[in-house]
């Protein structure tokens, strides 16, 4: 994820008037060996195999099994993280980020939180107050959490939504570091710090499963909320040519319009559909999640064979209607399966100071969303 210093004149309006935010720069953390790390023996696969593939995910509840290799005993050191969303049960984050903490030797747990909106704040309070290590979040959350988090790193300012929480203890010299490293002392305080690690990873997915070269090229963004707003602000740092954000909310789509055209002057931004042919259409809505959805685009106003590639951010249903769509019409097309993982992966480094292991990641993730016979 970039650091870079941001001035207040670059920072998103919403972020520059929540003025009861801690502007503490981010306090780079000391990697400790980790104290809960435990070195668990290898476990005899089970008969069956637990891991179901996605035309069974509608059928989905909450007593599914956990795959075994993330079966090791929790016990009363294991430390926790989890993702909040609304809805959460498609999620396949715990399985990618499960397989990462148990390949990492971490007696962690990774727990997917079903998180209405209005209790977003006192959610993020209990995960504080019961010192998870971390946080993601998800629809509709990501922009929400910017107004209840305690200190933002400069991902945030610059994207304006937070997808990450890092949960943080200050120790007696006063430094922020990860509560999971306070084992013999206690802090002296505790904080949540918001991250955003979604930026990098829809413009590194676009690249490598699109082969999309963004510089000078034409995109239509569909979806102006925490997604839209960070892919949004994102496309515009990698030089878009031309920018087209269509959204059901038309002033949230105006504003993200009005933000990118102060601070990229050589973007041309416009809200509504474009004329003519895009290099990329991106679906950064919630739409598709359900099968009920409509389609995020309005075919009376643009056709999908108008898009050279087309990406849909939700990963499952693997292939959306949307994507249906755009395939049979000879589009390329991608999910947001890989934009799944490199936030994932940097949302584990952030938390554990460790790089993350991709490939292991890559594959429970693969698994999850396609079956185990699947290799992607
Ligand atoms: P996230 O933080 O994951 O981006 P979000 O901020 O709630 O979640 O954004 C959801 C996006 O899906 C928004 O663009 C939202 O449109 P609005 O800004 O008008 O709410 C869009 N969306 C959700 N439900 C929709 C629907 N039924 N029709 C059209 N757009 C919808």
């Amino acid at each position: 994820m970039r650091r870079r210093s941001q001035s207040a004149a670059t920072e998103p309006s919403h972020i520059r008037e929540n003025s009861r935010h801690s502007r503490k720069p981010y306090s780079p953390i000391c990697v400790n060996p980790c104290p809960s790390v435990v070195n668990l023996p290898p476990r005899p696969r089970p008969a069956t195999n637990l891991f179901l593939g996605f035309e069974l995910w509608p059928r989905l509840n909450y007593n599914h099994g956990v795959p075994d290799e993330f079966a090791s005993p929790i016990d009363a050191s294991t430390r926790l993280c989890a993702v909040y969303g609304f809805p959460i049960r498609h999620s396949a984050s715990p399985a990618m980020q499960n397989a990462g903490l148990a390949a990492l030797g971490l007696n962690w747990r990774y727990l997917a939180c079903e998180v209405a909106p209005e209790t977003l704040r006192s959610a993020i309070e209990g995960a504080k107050n019961m010192r998870f290590v971390g946080l993601n979040l998800t629809v509709p959350h990501k922009l929400l959490a910017v107004d209840f988090v305690d200190a933002f790193d400069d991902s945030v300012k610059t994207w304006g939504a937070v997808n990450t929480v890092r949960i943080e203890g200050r120790d007696k010299n006063g430094t922020w570091l990860p509560i999971w490293q306070f084992t013999e002392t206690q802090p002296d305080k505790i904080r949540t710090q918001g991250f955003n690690t979604d930026a990098e990873a829809v413009t590194r997915s676009l690249r490598e499963d699109l082969g999309v070269e963004l510089a000078g090229s034409r995109v239509l963004l569909l979806g102006a909320g925490g997604a839209g707003r960070v892919a949004a602000l994102k496309l515009a740092a990698e030089n878009v040519a031309e920018l087209f954000l269509v959204n059901r909310t038309h002033s949230k789509a105006s504003a993200v319009a009005a933000e990118i055209r102060r601070r990229h002057l050589n973007v041309k931004v416009q809200v509504g559909y474009p004329r003519g042919e895009v290099d990329v259409c991106i679906n950064a809505t919630s739409l598709g999640l359900s099968p009920d959805d409509p389609l995020p685009v309005d075919a009376k106003q643009f056709s999908l064979r108008q898009a050279h590639a087309v990406y849909d951010m939700i990963y499952r249903p693997a292939e959306t209607q949307f994507l249906q769509t755009a395939k049979a019409g000879g589009s390329k097309i991608a999910n947001g399966l890989s934009m799944l993982l490199y936030q994932g992966a940097k949302a584990l480094e952030i938390w554990t100071g460790q790089s993350a292991p991709i490939a292991v990641m890559r594959e429970a993730l693969t698994k999850n969303v396609y079956g185990p016979n699947v290799s992607k």
